[in-house]
């Protein structure tokens, strides 16, 4: 069979722009801020960044690393390591199911932040005296079908369009005009939170730790949305590694993605916060904080007009540099192990994922009565797909790297491009070594259980 030549990124400016594309998501500028609301602020604040340093970046680099040293997509990465084994290549399949499911619903919530350029744009928020009237008025529209549904498909559109352009044209060429775009965008954002009357107070809840909301529970929470916010456990970042070249330095790369992660965090809880402290609002509302709390702060601060618009384009622009990682998994599997050509698997599976995706969008109208283990459909996956899938293919990956590859066949590998890190620095090698085969397992293995409910049955029993 004649093989097409694989695709590579263009630069490793490419690939960090679109490996931080893929880690900023709704994750930072949604899931962040509500979490670290709820959680006690600059105390949870703290703890997430220990987290992301003790396993995110550890599980990241060997992540990228077992894509990078076989240039295979999740599957074919394991296959090629272990000479065939079907457990491995099980953990790989996972992956690529996780990615199916994580888009499908993902694909929704951007949707409505796609649906809220238009809404911002309208002035209706103009009509929303308090958080509750803008939060009526959001569950109005999620449960129109028509808008639901039509949004979330507008949405699958465009990143099908991005990845069916390919890895050089689509998602690298995608990522260098976004990223940037989203970087300005959050400045002028953060500016304008921070320049507002009454905004220190938002900012002494961001550096103040209030250690009384930090329960077991919190922290959990901190590792968990480290792993989700970096795309970890699904093969999203084995992906895109495996586009890229040997002559670049891997941990220097993993470094640039989880600071700029992190800071687009920060940021985003940032701009966030000194709007909800400077209006007077409540920053704890949970997952309706951007939909219910934040358009009446809008409304409540000069130029609020302008800004809804841009938080909501912002919020869309993240997504979208997600999402196409997330569809990107599933294509390369495609492409690489059933040799499909790239257009027909996007074709094919975003259509597909579309379909899956439709009894997320219908949870909160034709479904909205339909319950499985006592959730609706969208939370049902969400939870599969974010605390089960996420947390035991990242434990696999570590556990993998660091017990069945091993460091003496991984090692040569991340050293390629990096000679200089490892004649100078080996100590950062060698803590490396340490949290992927101790930290990174535990840890993770301890936010799995707490998915589970597992620990509350422990304590219960004694
Ligand atoms: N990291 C993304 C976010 O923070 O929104 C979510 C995500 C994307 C998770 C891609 C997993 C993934 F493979």
């Amino acid at each position: 069979m004649a093989q097409i030549k694989r695709e590579q990124w263009g630069s490793k400016i490419g690939f960090v722009l679109a490996a931080a594309g893929s880690a900023i998501g709704l994750g930072n500028i949604w899931k962040f801020p509500y979490i670290a609301g709820q959680y006690g602020g600059a105390a949870f604040i703290l703890i997430y960044l220990i987290c992301t340093a003790v396993i995110g970046l550890p599980v990241l680099m060997a992540e990228t690393l077992i894509g990078r040293s076989t240039q295979k997509n999740p599957v074919g990465a394991f296959k090629k390591l272990t000479n065939g084994s079907k457990f491995w290549q099980s953990i790989g399949g996972m992956g690529v199911a996780a990615g199916f499911i994580i888009l499908s619903y993902y694909a929704v919530v951007a949707g409505w932040a796609l649906g809220y350029i238009y809404q911002a744009a309208s002035g209706v928020f103009y009509q929303f005296s308090k958080p509750e009237v803008a939060g009526q008025y959001f569950n109005g529209l999620i449960s129109d079908v028509v808008w639901n549904v039509g949004y979330f498909i507008f949405f699958m559109i465009l990143t099908m369009g991005v990845v069916y352009a390919g890895v050089k044209n689509g998602i690298e060429r995608g990522s260098k005009i976004m990223m940037p775009i989203l970087f300005l965008l959050l400045i002028i954002l953060v500016f304008r939170g921070v320049t507002l009357e009454g905004a220190s107070a938002g900012i002494r809840y961001f550096l103040h730790p209030d250690w009384s909301h930090v329960t077991g529970e919190a922290i959990l929470a901190a590792m968990g949305q480290s792993f989700f916010t970096l795309s970890l456990g699904m093969g999203a970042m084995l992906t895109y590694g495996s586009y890229m070249s040997k002559k670049d330095n891997l941990p220097s790369a993993a470094v640039s993605i989880v600071t700029l992660d992190t800071l687009i965090a920060l940021l985003a809880g940032l701009a966030i916060f000194t709007g909800v402290f400077a209006t007077g609002l409540s920053p704890n509302a949970g997952p309706g904080l951007i939909f219910h709390t934040l358009p009446v702060v809008f409304t409540k601060m000069p130029g609020g007009y302008f800004f809804s618009i841009l938080f909501f384009l912002l919020l869309t622009i993240a997504a979208l540099t997600s999402s196409i990682s997330l569809l990107e998994v599933i294509t390369a599997y495609f492409v690489d192990e059933k040799g499909w050509s790239r257009h027909r698997a996007v074709l094919f599976f975003g259509g597909l994922t579309t379909i899956f995706g439709l009894p997320s969008a219908f949870s909160y109208n034709l479904l909205a009565k339909v319950s499985f283990f006592g959730l609706n459909f969208f939370d049902f996956v969400d939870f599969v797909a974010a605390n089960i899938l996420l947390p035991v293919g990242g434990f696999f990956i570590a556990v993998f790297v660091a017990y069945f590859w091993g460091f003496k066949k991984a090692l040569p590998e991340l050293k390629s491009g990096a000679e200089k890190l490892f004649e100078k620095y080996y100590w950062t090698i060698s803590v490396w070594k340490i949290l992927v085969k101790y930290f990174a397992p535990v840890l993770i293995f301890l936010v799995f259980l707490n998915s589970i409910g597992a620990l509350k049955l422990i304590a219960d029993i004694f």
